[in-house]
Protein backbone atom coordinates (compact mmCIF):
# COMPACT_ATOMS: atom_id res chain seq x y z
CA UNK A 1 0.00 0.00 0.00
CA UNK A 2 1.02 3.39 -0.65
CA UNK A 3 1.44 6.08 1.95
CA UNK A 4 -1.55 8.29 2.09
CA UNK A 5 0.76 10.76 3.91
CA UNK A 6 4.79 10.44 4.49
CA UNK A 7 5.86 12.78 7.45
CA UNK A 8 9.36 13.56 7.29
CA UNK A 9 11.22 14.68 10.30
CA UNK A 10 8.46 16.82 11.99
CA UNK A 11 8.89 18.59 14.61
CA UNK A 12 7.23 21.31 17.28
CA UNK A 13 9.37 23.19 19.68
CA UNK A 14 7.73 25.69 21.87
CA UNK A 15 9.49 27.36 24.56
CA UNK A 16 12.38 25.46 24.29
CA UNK A 17 10.80 22.33 24.88
CA UNK A 18 10.77 19.45 21.74
CA UNK A 19 7.06 18.65 21.54
CA UNK A 20 7.48 16.66 18.68
CA UNK A 21 10.88 15.64 17.90
CA UNK A 22 12.46 14.30 14.28
CA UNK A 23 8.51 12.26 14.21
CA UNK A 24 9.12 10.53 10.29
CA UNK A 25 6.30 7.69 9.68
CA UNK A 26 4.43 6.96 6.68
CA UNK A 27 -0.06 6.36 7.08
CA UNK A 28 -0.74 3.60 4.38
CA UNK A 29 -4.01 2.41 6.55
CA UNK A 30 -7.34 2.98 6.29
CA UNK A 31 -7.41 2.91 9.94
CA UNK A 32 -4.69 4.13 12.19
CA UNK A 33 -4.87 4.89 15.85
CA UNK A 34 -1.80 7.01 18.09
CA UNK A 35 -1.54 6.03 21.50
CA UNK A 36 0.69 6.85 24.21
CA UNK A 37 0.93 8.02 27.73
CA UNK A 38 -0.44 11.30 28.30
CA UNK A 39 2.03 14.56 27.30
CA UNK A 40 3.64 12.42 24.97
CA UNK A 41 2.74 14.46 21.94
CA UNK A 42 -0.59 12.53 20.60
CA UNK A 43 -2.77 15.91 20.08
CA UNK A 44 0.11 18.12 18.79
CA UNK A 45 0.58 15.74 16.04
CA UNK A 46 -2.66 15.28 14.82
CA UNK A 47 -3.46 19.49 14.81
CA UNK A 48 0.06 19.37 12.82
CA UNK A 49 -1.61 16.73 10.33
CA UNK A 50 -4.70 18.82 10.61
CA UNK A 51 -2.79 22.32 9.80
CA UNK A 52 -3.76 23.60 13.05
CA UNK A 53 -0.11 24.39 13.99
CA UNK A 54 2.93 24.64 11.83
CA UNK A 55 5.60 22.65 12.58
CA UNK A 56 9.21 24.05 13.79
CA UNK A 57 10.85 21.80 11.06
CA UNK A 58 10.32 18.68 9.04
CA UNK A 59 7.66 18.34 6.35
CA UNK A 60 4.21 16.64 6.24
CA UNK A 61 4.23 15.36 2.55
CA UNK A 62 0.65 14.59 0.90
CA UNK A 63 1.18 12.29 -2.29
CA UNK A 64 -2.59 13.82 -2.98
CA UNK A 65 -3.81 16.54 -0.80
CA UNK A 66 -6.56 14.91 0.99
CA UNK A 67 -10.01 16.50 2.49
CA UNK A 68 -9.93 16.54 5.96
CA UNK A 69 -11.96 17.10 8.85
CA UNK A 70 -11.29 16.77 12.86
CA UNK A 71 -12.99 15.65 16.05
CA UNK A 72 -12.27 17.22 19.26
CA UNK A 73 -13.17 15.66 22.65
CA UNK A 74 -15.31 18.32 23.57
CA UNK A 75 -17.73 19.55 21.08
CA UNK A 76 -17.88 22.83 19.68
CA UNK A 77 -21.36 24.14 19.10
CA UNK A 78 -22.63 27.29 17.68
CA UNK A 79 -25.28 28.58 19.81
CA UNK A 80 -28.40 27.31 17.49
CA UNK A 81 -29.78 24.36 16.10
CA UNK A 82 -28.02 20.55 15.85
CA UNK A 83 -29.25 21.21 11.79
CA UNK A 84 -28.25 24.82 11.72
CA UNK A 85 -24.84 24.00 13.05
CA UNK A 86 -24.45 20.97 10.19
CA UNK A 87 -25.28 23.22 7.65
CA UNK A 88 -22.62 25.95 9.10
CA UNK A 89 -19.78 23.31 7.93
CA UNK A 90 -21.21 22.85 4.61
CA UNK A 91 -21.82 26.73 3.44
CA UNK A 92 -18.25 27.34 5.17
CA UNK A 93 -17.52 24.88 2.59
CA UNK A 94 -19.19 26.87 -0.29
CA UNK A 95 -22.42 24.78 -0.73
CA UNK A 96 -25.48 26.41 -1.46
CA UNK A 97 -28.15 26.99 0.78
CA UNK A 98 -30.94 24.19 -0.23
CA UNK A 99 -28.16 21.82 -1.08
CA UNK A 100 -26.77 22.41 2.67
CA UNK A 101 -30.00 21.51 4.36
CA UNK A 102 -30.43 18.66 2.16
CA UNK A 103 -27.31 17.27 3.39
CA UNK A 104 -26.84 18.25 6.61
CA UNK A 105 -30.79 16.34 7.77
CA UNK A 106 -29.42 13.52 5.51
CA UNK A 107 -26.03 13.41 7.84
CA UNK A 108 -27.96 13.88 10.91
CA UNK A 109 -30.17 10.55 9.98
CA UNK A 110 -27.07 8.90 9.20
CA UNK A 111 -26.02 9.15 13.07
CA UNK A 112 -29.39 8.29 14.47
CA UNK A 113 -30.51 12.51 14.78
CA UNK A 114 -33.31 13.58 12.41
CA UNK A 115 -35.64 13.40 15.34
CA UNK A 116 -33.63 16.37 17.62
CA UNK A 117 -32.74 18.16 14.43
CA UNK A 118 -34.23 21.81 15.24
CA UNK A 119 -33.23 21.55 18.59
CA UNK A 120 -30.78 24.05 20.35
CA UNK A 121 -27.41 22.33 20.28
CA UNK A 122 -26.10 23.25 23.42
CA UNK A 123 -28.84 21.67 25.06
CA UNK A 124 -28.20 18.43 23.93
CA UNK A 125 -26.51 15.95 26.42
CA UNK A 126 -22.75 15.20 25.53
CA UNK A 127 -23.37 12.18 23.36
CA UNK A 128 -25.61 14.18 21.52
CA UNK A 129 -23.42 17.14 21.17
CA UNK A 130 -20.67 14.59 19.61
CA UNK A 131 -22.46 12.50 16.88
CA UNK A 132 -23.74 16.21 15.60
CA UNK A 133 -20.37 16.70 15.37
CA UNK A 134 -19.74 13.55 13.51
CA UNK A 135 -22.50 14.41 11.34
CA UNK A 136 -20.82 17.97 10.77
CA UNK A 137 -17.95 16.16 9.50
CA UNK A 138 -19.59 13.09 8.19
CA UNK A 139 -21.66 15.55 5.86
CA UNK A 140 -18.40 17.45 3.92
CA UNK A 141 -17.13 14.03 3.00
CA UNK A 142 -13.60 14.16 4.19
CA UNK A 143 -11.15 11.87 2.42
CA UNK A 144 -9.07 11.98 5.97
CA UNK A 145 -10.95 12.34 9.26
CA UNK A 146 -8.94 13.11 12.50
CA UNK A 147 -10.56 12.29 15.89
CA UNK A 148 -8.83 13.61 19.15
CA UNK A 149 -10.34 11.31 22.13
CA UNK A 150 -13.46 12.00 20.25
CA UNK A 151 -15.14 9.51 23.30
CA UNK A 152 -13.06 10.35 25.95
CA UNK A 153 -16.10 12.81 28.22
CA UNK A 154 -19.11 10.02 27.31
CA UNK A 155 -20.52 6.98 28.97
CA UNK A 156 -19.56 3.52 27.89
CA UNK A 157 -22.93 3.55 25.73
CA UNK A 158 -22.64 6.69 24.03
CA UNK A 159 -18.96 5.99 23.32
CA UNK A 160 -20.13 2.39 21.48
CA UNK A 161 -22.38 4.59 19.79
CA UNK A 162 -19.48 6.95 18.86
CA UNK A 163 -17.68 4.12 17.66
CA UNK A 164 -20.36 2.43 15.53
CA UNK A 165 -20.58 6.07 13.95
CA UNK A 166 -17.00 6.56 13.31
CA UNK A 167 -16.93 2.54 11.22
CA UNK A 168 -19.64 3.93 9.46
CA UNK A 169 -17.89 6.80 8.03
CA UNK A 170 -14.59 4.54 7.42
CA UNK A 171 -17.10 2.30 5.83
CA UNK A 172 -18.24 5.02 3.44
CA UNK A 173 -14.48 5.81 2.29
CA UNK A 174 -12.77 7.96 4.58
CA UNK A 175 -9.31 7.46 5.85
CA UNK A 176 -9.21 7.54 9.91
CA UNK A 177 -6.66 9.06 12.13
CA UNK A 178 -7.75 9.06 16.01
CA UNK A 179 -6.53 8.88 19.33
CA UNK A 180 -8.08 7.43 22.28
CA UNK A 181 -6.96 6.09 26.00
CA UNK A 182 -9.65 3.50 25.46
CA UNK A 183 -7.77 0.14 24.48
CA UNK A 184 -10.40 -1.67 23.81
CA UNK A 185 -11.85 1.01 21.48
CA UNK A 186 -8.21 1.17 19.76
CA UNK A 187 -8.35 -2.54 19.39
CA UNK A 188 -11.90 -2.15 17.90
CA UNK A 189 -11.50 0.41 15.48
CA UNK A 190 -7.64 0.19 13.89
CA UNK A 191 -5.23 -1.65 11.50
CA UNK A 192 -2.89 0.22 12.82
CA UNK A 193 -1.28 1.45 15.99
CA UNK A 194 1.22 4.27 15.98
CA UNK A 195 2.90 4.15 19.25
CA UNK A 196 4.51 8.01 20.25
CA UNK A 197 6.19 8.48 24.02
CA UNK A 198 7.95 12.07 24.23
CA UNK A 199 7.46 13.33 21.19
CA UNK A 200 8.87 10.15 19.15
CA UNK A 201 7.40 7.91 17.08
CA UNK A 202 8.07 5.06 18.92
CA UNK A 203 6.89 1.71 16.72
CA UNK A 204 4.05 1.24 14.26
CA UNK A 205 2.50 -2.27 14.34
CA UNK A 206 -0.71 -3.84 12.97
CA UNK A 207 -3.24 -4.00 15.81
CA UNK A 208 -3.48 -7.69 16.87
CA UNK A 209 0.65 -7.28 16.65
CA UNK A 210 0.67 -4.48 18.89
CA UNK A 211 -1.71 -6.34 21.37
CA UNK A 212 -0.42 -9.40 21.96
CA UNK A 213 3.30 -8.33 21.65
CA UNK A 214 4.61 -4.95 21.15
CA UNK A 215 7.71 -4.32 19.21
CA UNK A 216 9.22 -2.12 21.63
CA UNK A 217 9.26 -1.83 25.59
CA UNK A 218 8.09 1.25 25.76
CA UNK A 219 5.11 0.08 24.55
CA UNK A 220 5.00 -2.79 26.21
CA UNK A 221 4.70 -0.77 29.63
CA UNK A 222 2.39 1.49 28.68
CA UNK A 223 0.35 -1.39 28.22
CA UNK A 224 0.62 -3.16 31.19
CA UNK A 225 0.25 0.29 32.83
CA UNK A 226 -2.57 0.98 31.00
CA UNK A 227 -4.07 -2.47 31.47
CA UNK A 228 -6.44 -2.88 34.43
N1 LIG B 1 1.60 25.41 23.00
C1 LIG B 1 2.33 24.67 23.86
N2 LIG B 1 3.37 25.22 24.52
C2 LIG B 1 4.14 24.49 25.35
N3 LIG B 1 3.92 23.21 25.60
C3 LIG B 1 2.91 22.59 24.98
C4 LIG B 1 2.07 23.28 24.07
N4 LIG B 1 1.15 22.42 23.60
C5 LIG B 1 1.40 21.23 24.20
N5 LIG B 1 2.46 21.33 25.01
C6 LIG B 1 3.08 20.23 25.78
O1 LIG B 1 3.45 19.24 24.86
C7 LIG B 1 3.27 17.94 25.37
C8 LIG B 1 2.38 17.11 24.48
O2 LIG B 1 1.05 17.58 24.55
P1 LIG B 1 -0.16 16.85 23.81
O3 LIG B 1 -1.39 17.58 24.21
O4 LIG B 1 0.13 16.74 22.37
O5 LIG B 1 -0.09 15.41 24.49
P2 LIG B 1 -1.12 14.19 24.37
O6 LIG B 1 -0.31 13.01 23.98
O7 LIG B 1 -2.25 14.57 23.50
O8 LIG B 1 -1.58 14.01 25.88
P3 LIG B 1 -3.01 13.54 26.47
O9 LIG B 1 -3.01 12.05 26.43
O10 LIG B 1 -2.98 14.04 27.88
O11 LIG B 1 -4.08 14.16 25.65
C9 LIG B 1 2.72 18.15 26.79
O12 LIG B 1 3.77 18.08 27.71
C10 LIG B 1 2.14 19.55 26.74
O13 LIG B 1 2.16 20.13 27.99
MG1 LIG C 1 -4.25 14.82 23.82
Amino acid sequence: MSPWLAIDRLSLTEGGTRIIDHASLQLAAQRTVVLGPNGAGKSTLLRLIHGLLHPSGGALNWPRKLTQAMVFQRPVMLRTTALANVIYGLKLKGHATDESRRRAMESLARVGLEQIALRPARLLSGGEQQRVTLARAWALEPELLILDEPTASLDPASSREVERIINEISASGARILMTTHNLGQARRIAEEIVFIDRGRIVEQTPVAQFFKLPQTEAAQRFLKEETP
